[in-house]
């Protein structure tokens, strides 16, 4: 089984995601993750995430062993994944990686939940659970507020939703793999709903598809 959730940041699909890998014992990929790995290197090595030659060579190193890096979380590791994630060799340099993991998930097992902005409509074309997770851009910003305040990191709300603004801008509208839900995606907007409301009405909707 193949479950691909995608929508905008901080709408909650990787809360999400963590809950039906466990739930329907899938492993659980953040693609997310990779870009954000991506765009972070370049910084760390002085580069400039908008620069195409140092974004690809960033891609194409990519080692998946510093996937759980803590600085991964940190909003300008946001900010350089959404500007390496708009160039297209990029994309190319992370598609294998994603699609190996859908079609061969670690560990024994039985599928695999994979999370980001063009899981269903590019990565996993054919996954027959598609789910496009969204939430208002004000919400969104008052969670990713807390969660980096939890973290311990210092923030400003209104430079959070600024950023969301902008990188929400530049992942609907680029051209190459744009956010958008796929066709025959379920749309779930979060607003007004917790975690477990939007686990049940998930989990209801995969077990009337199977
Ligand atoms: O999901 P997360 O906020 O960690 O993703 C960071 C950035 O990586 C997004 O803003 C987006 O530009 C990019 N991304 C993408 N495609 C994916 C996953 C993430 O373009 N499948």
């Amino acid at each position: 089984m193949i479950i691909a959730i995608d929508g905008p940041a901080a709408a909650g699909k990787g809360t999400l995601g963590r809950a039906l890998a466990a739930r329907f014992e899938l492993a659980y990929l953040d693609t997310g993750r990779l870009y954000r790995a991506t765009g972070l290197a370049v910084l760390n090595s002085g580069g400039d995430p908008t620069d195409p030659k140092a974004a690809e060579a960033a891609a194409r190193a990519l080692d998946p062993a510093t996937l759980g890096d803590p600085d991964l979380r940190r909003e300008a590791a946001g900010v350089a994944a959404s500007q390496v994630a708009a160039q297209p060799a990029v994309r190319a340099a992370l598609l294998d990686f994603q699609r190996h993991f859908a079609h061969h998930p670690p560990d024994g097992a039985k599928g695999a939940v994979l999370d980001g902005r063009d899981i269903g409509t590019v990565v996993c074309p054919d996954a027959p659970i598609k789910l496009f997770v969204t939430a208002s851009v004000e919400a969104r910003a008052r969670r990713r507020f807390k969660e980096l305040l939890d973290s311990g990191q210092e923030v400003v709300e209104s430079t959070i939703l600024a950023d969301l603004k902008a990188r929400d801008a530049r992942d609907a509208e680029r051209d190459t793999a744009p956010m958008k839900p796929a066709e025959d995606a379920l749309v779930i907007d979060t607003t007004e709903l917790g975690a477990d409301e939007v686990l049940a009405r998930v989990v209801s909707h995969v077990l009337a598809a199977r």
